[in-house]
Parts: C-alpha cells; sequence; structure tokens
C-alpha cells in the first residue's frame, strides 16, 4: 500500500513536471499571438508545430533558421499563405520558441 502510494506521487511529479514545463513555453506562444495561427498537432491557418518539428532536425543550425524565420515571417515553404513578420518578439523569445517547436515530433516519440 505505501509503496503504491510512493510510486503514485513520483508518476505525479514526473506528470505535473512535464505540464509546467511545457505550460511556459505554451503560454509565451499564446502571448505572442502564435496559436492565433498554429495547432500543436493540426494544420490551421499555419503549419502544425510537430510537422515543423519533423522536417528539421533539433540542431543548432534549424534553431537559428527558425528563429530568423519566425522575426522576419516566412513564405514558400509550406504553402500559399505566408506568414507575417513577429515583431513583437525579442531574439531570446524567438529562440526559446524555436527550441521548444523543434521537439514536438521528439516529443511524440518519447511518448509526450
Ligand atoms: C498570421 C498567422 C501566423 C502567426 C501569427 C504566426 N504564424 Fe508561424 N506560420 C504561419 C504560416 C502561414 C506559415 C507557413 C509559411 C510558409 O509557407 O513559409 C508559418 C510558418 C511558421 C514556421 C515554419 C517556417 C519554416 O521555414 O518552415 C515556424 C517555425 C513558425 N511559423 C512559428 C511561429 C511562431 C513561433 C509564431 C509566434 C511568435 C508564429 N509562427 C506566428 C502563420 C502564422
Amino acid at each position: 500500500m505505501r509503496k503504491k502510494f510512493k510510486s503514485v506521487i513520483l508518476l505525479l511529479s514526473i506528470v505535473t513536471n512535464n505540464l509546467f514545463a511545457n505550460d511556459a513555453n505554451l503560454i509565451l506562444a499564446k502571448n505572442k499571438n502564435c496559436m492565433t495561427c498554429h495547432k500543436i498537432d493540426k494544420k490551421y491557418i499555419g503549419p502544425p508545430f510537430n510537422a515543423i518539428s519533423a522536417r528539421y532536425l533539433n540542431k543548432e543550425e534549424n534553431v537559428i533558421y527558425l528563429m530568423q524565420k519566425i522575426k522576419k515571417g516566412s513564405q514558400g515553404s509550406w504553402g500559399a499563405i505566408p506568414m507575417p513578420a513577429q515583431t513583437n518578439i525579442t531574439k531570446e523569445e524567438s529562440k526559446e520558441l524555436a527550441i521548444w517547436i523543434l521537439k514536438f515530433s521528439q516529443k511524440k516519440l518519447n511518448n509526450y
């Protein structure tokens, strides 16, 4: 009984840790209006974040590439609709979001 209780607590803390870690980035993405055009796993006005993550490997040059795309906007990579430049975002925020987006397909593999 005691053992079971302990493992439930352990499981809960793992789950909530993950939730909170991702929540901070999700809140940032919402505050910066990304989620008005993007969804995590479905196409909306823009491509889903997990499809972007599946296209680009999670390495530094792609973080830099996506940071620039986020700040300056994007055209022709995914279809006819362009993404406008995001002017309300700092370099650090664009980096945080690029890293967050690039991890989605990996998280899926890890049963995120
Ligand atoms: C007005 C709608 C809109 C908003 C707001 C928006 N996006 Fe986009 N986003 C798009 C569209 C449309 C595309 C596809 C553009 C293309 O085909 O090149 C895109 C593409 C992207 C890409 C992929 C670029 C590539 O070269 O593959 C990333 C990464 C991205 N958006 C992140 C973000 C982030 C982060 C935010 C918030 C700071 C954001 N977007 C806000 C519509 C939007």
